[in-house]
C-alpha cells in the first residue's frame, strides 16, 4: 500500500519496544488505511496491547515511528498527544472504568472534559450511547456492581463518545458470551459502515478477526509474521501460522 499519508490512518515503522532485557517489538513495521479495520493476532504477550498503548502514547516506543493521520507522534508534548487523543478511541483490555464514578459517569467523562455539551445534551448522548451497546438499563450502577462483559460495553460506549476517527480495541469480545460477542462485531462493523471509522482490533478470537476485518496481521517474536486477508494466512505455509490458525479455531 503506497500512499502520500493522506489515506493512512496509521503508519508504523521500525518499531522497537523492550522492558528492561526483554525485546517485545523489534522491528514492527505496518499500515492502516483510513476506514480499514485490521486484526492483530498473536500468542498471549507478544506485544498486542503494548502495540496500542505506543500508538495512543501510554507507552512510548524505545525507537521507529509511529504516525497518525501523517503526524508523527513520538516527541510530541502532552498537550498536543491530547489533541490526538481526542480522535483516537481507546478500549482497554480490562476495560479501565472510573471505579469511583457510575456508568453513566464514566460515559459522561470525555464529554464533560472536552466539550461544551449542555449537563442535558450530555445525559442524551450517553444514553444513546449506552443503549448501543445495550447497557440503558444500568445507568446508575457502580463499576463493581456490573460483570466483566458489561464493563467491556460500558468501556467501549465511553470510547465512542467523542465521535473518535480511529478506534482502538483491546480484546473487544473476550469473555462475553457469544450472542453479547456478536453484538459488538455488529457494531464495529457498522461503525465502520456508517462512520468509515478506521479500528485497529486486538483479538484471540479467530471467527470475529474473520468477520470484522478487512485484513488481519499476526505478530510473532516481535514482529509481523504475516499480514493479509484471512485467506492468505490460511494459504500461508509457514508453520507457525498453520499451527496458529488451527490450534484457535
Ligand atoms: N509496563 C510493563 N512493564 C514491564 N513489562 C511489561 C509491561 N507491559 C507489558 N509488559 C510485557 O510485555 C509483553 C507484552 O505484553 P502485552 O500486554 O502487550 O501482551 P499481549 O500480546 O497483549 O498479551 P495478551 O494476549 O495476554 O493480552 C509481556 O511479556 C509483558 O509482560
Ligand atoms: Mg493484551
Amino acid at each position: 500500500m503506497e500512499g502520500n499519508g493522506a489515506e493512512l490512518a496509521v503508519v508504523l515503522h521500525d518499531l522497537h519496544k523492550s522492558f528492561g532485557r526483554q525485546k517485545v517489538l523489534n522491528g514492527i513495521d505496518l499500515k492502516i488505511a483510513r476506514g480499514e479495520t485490521l486484526a492483530v493476532l498473536g500468542r498471549s504477550g507478544t506485544g498486542k496491547s503494548i502495540l496500542l498503548k505506543l500508538i495512543i502514547g501510554l507507552q512510548k516506543s524505545d525507537s521507529g515511528s509511529i504516525r497518525v493521520h501523517g503526524k508523527e507522534i513520538s516527541g510530541l508534548s502532552l498537550e498536543e498527544l491530547n489533541q490526538i487523543r481526542k480522535k483516537i478511541g481507546f478500549l482497554f483490555q480490562e476495560a479501565a472504568l472510573y471505579d469511583s464514578l457510575s456508568i453513566e459517569e464514566n460515559v459522561a467523562f470525555p464529554l464533560a472534559r472536552n466539550t461544551r455539551m449542555s449537563r442535558a445534551e450530555q445525559k442524551d448522548r450517553v444514553r444513546q450511547l449506552l443503549s448501543s451497546v445495550g447497557m440503558e438499563n444500568d445507568l446508575g450502577k457502580m463499576p463493581s456492581q456490573i460483570s466483566g462483559g458489561m464493563k467491556k460495553r460500558v468501556g467501549l460506549a465511553r470510547a465512542l463518545a467523542l465521535e473518535p476517527d480511529i478506534l482502538l480495541f483491546d480484546e473487544p469480545t473476550a469473555g462475553l458470551d457469544p450472542i453479547t460477542a456478536g453484538e459488538i462485531e455488529d457494531l464495529i462493523v457498522r461503525l465502520q459502515e456508517e462512520r468509515e471509522m478506521t479500528s485497529i482490533v486486538v483479538t484471540h478470537d479467530l471467527h470475529g478477526a474473520k468477520t470484522i476485518s478487512d485484513r488481519v496481521a499476526l505478530i510473532h517474536e516481535g514482529n509481523i509474521l504475516i499480514e493479509g486477508t484471512f485467506d492468505d494466512l490460511q494459504k500461508s505455509e509457514d508453520p507457525f501460522v498453520s499451527q496458529f490458525l488451527s490450534q484457535s479455531s
